[in-house]
């Protein structure tokens, strides 16, 4: 079998304001392809088939560097310390009270103005004996952006010989600091980043999930999805309730919420099928919980890949994690990395057609 490293190729992308070079890094396995940059961590392409075998990058993103300084929606970035929001941008950690930047309304969201989606990781081709890989390292200083510890995370992103991208992340701390790391991808599975994705069938693993307050924050509790646009749990359309008479879509204009999933260890979380092209994607996780976000803030203002500029609900994401505010909420599963431990999560997006 070929060495792994050999089906990692590595392309120039690009030169930061600060100089730096930043390289594309091209991942092939399995009739899937995916574009990794050490600039926030971002997978920058996924192409895969459609069921006529016809290829096409399911991910909206940027055609340079310069897209993603400038962006301000996360497009396939890691996102740290903290995916999703801190209420007030404040926690309580061991008697201490932390301050953190606000940089969504009142709220501190994914990791702050300077998260780990702005950092350029360091990326080498991971060694492994199947499919293609590469492993990303950052290390974020004790104090940065308001958090306590000197955080070592490091991510591996690998392609397997079965079209599933695999997302392993690992963090330590020298001090007890809150860490919840995710992966920002927006999906549009018709491969056209200008279609919405309201047709597209989603279902979720979830019975429950956690309400927000008008600043999206979770109220605390968890409900119930049943009888609900929330529910999911039968395979339908992003589009078919989302304009529904509810007063928690009418809080985020539409999907933005954290859905509790079902059961533990590595299970299915979420699973999308687009009728047009018979794209399915798959997302497994280990963590507890998934932001379905249905792009409502996407406003067609940003210039994406190919000049095209993805509107409101272009996209989609999937974001497993665990509960958004979990520092303030001591009935949701804790979020908090301490020293000694290490900090490991998984997902796998799986790809096929139907
Ligand atoms: C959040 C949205 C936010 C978006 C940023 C998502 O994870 O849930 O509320 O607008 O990230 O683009």
């Amino acid at each position: 079998m070929a060495a792994a490293k050999e089906e990692v190729q590595r392309v120039p992308f690009g030169r930061l304001p600060t100089g730096e070079e930043v390289d594309a890094w091209v991942l092939r396995a399995g009739g899937v392809e995916a574009r990794v940059v050490g600039y926030g961590g971002a997978i920058v392409a996924l192409r895969v088939p459609d069921r006529e075998g016809r290829v096409a990058d399911v991910v909206l993103g940027y055609d340079d560097v310069q897209g993603y300084v400038d962006g301000r929606a996360y497009l396939g970035a890691l996102i740290g310390r903290y995916a999703n929001r801190i209420r007030g941008g404040c926690f309580r950690l061991d008697g201490r009270e932390y301050a953190l930047p606000v940089n969504d309304g009142p709220n501190h969201l994914h990791g702050g103005p300077l998260g780990f989606h702005r950092a350029l990781w360091r990326v080498e081709p991971l060694d492994t004996t199947e499919g293609a890989g590469v492993a990303l390292a950052h290390d974020s200083p004790n104090g940065d952006q308001g958090y306590p510890g000197a955080v070592r995370a490091r991510v591996a992103y690998r392609l397997t010989a079965r079209g599933e991208l695999v997302v392993d992340y690992r963090a330590d701390s020298d001090r007890p600091t809150p860490v919840n790391l995710t992966q920002h991808s927006y999906f549009n599975l018709t491969g056209d980043p200008a279609r919405d994705i309201l047709d597209h069938r989603l279902r979720l693993e979830a019975d429950r999930f956690t309400p927000v307050d008008a600043t999206l924050i979770p109220t605390g509790e968890t409900a119930p999805v049943a009888g609900t646009p929330f529910d999911f749990r039968e395979p339908a359309a992003i589009g078919g309730r989302i304009g529904a008479d509810h007063p928690q879509l009418a809080r985020a204009g539409g999907y933005d919420h954290n859905f509790v999933i079902r059961g533990g260890g590595l299970r299915l979380a979420a699973r999308v099928h687009e009728p047009g092209s018979g794209r399915v994607l798959e997302v497994h996780t280990t963590e507890p919980g998934i932001q379905f976000y249905s792009g409502n803030f996407l406003d067609g203002t940003e210039r994406g890949k190919g000049g095209a500029r993805p509107g409101r609900r272009c996209g989609f994401c999937l974001e497993p994690q665990h509960f958004p505010d979990s520092p303030n909420q001591p009935a949701f599963p804790s979020a908090i990395l301490r020293p000694g431990e290490t900090y490991s999560s998984r997902t796998v997006y799986r790809f096929g057609v139907e």
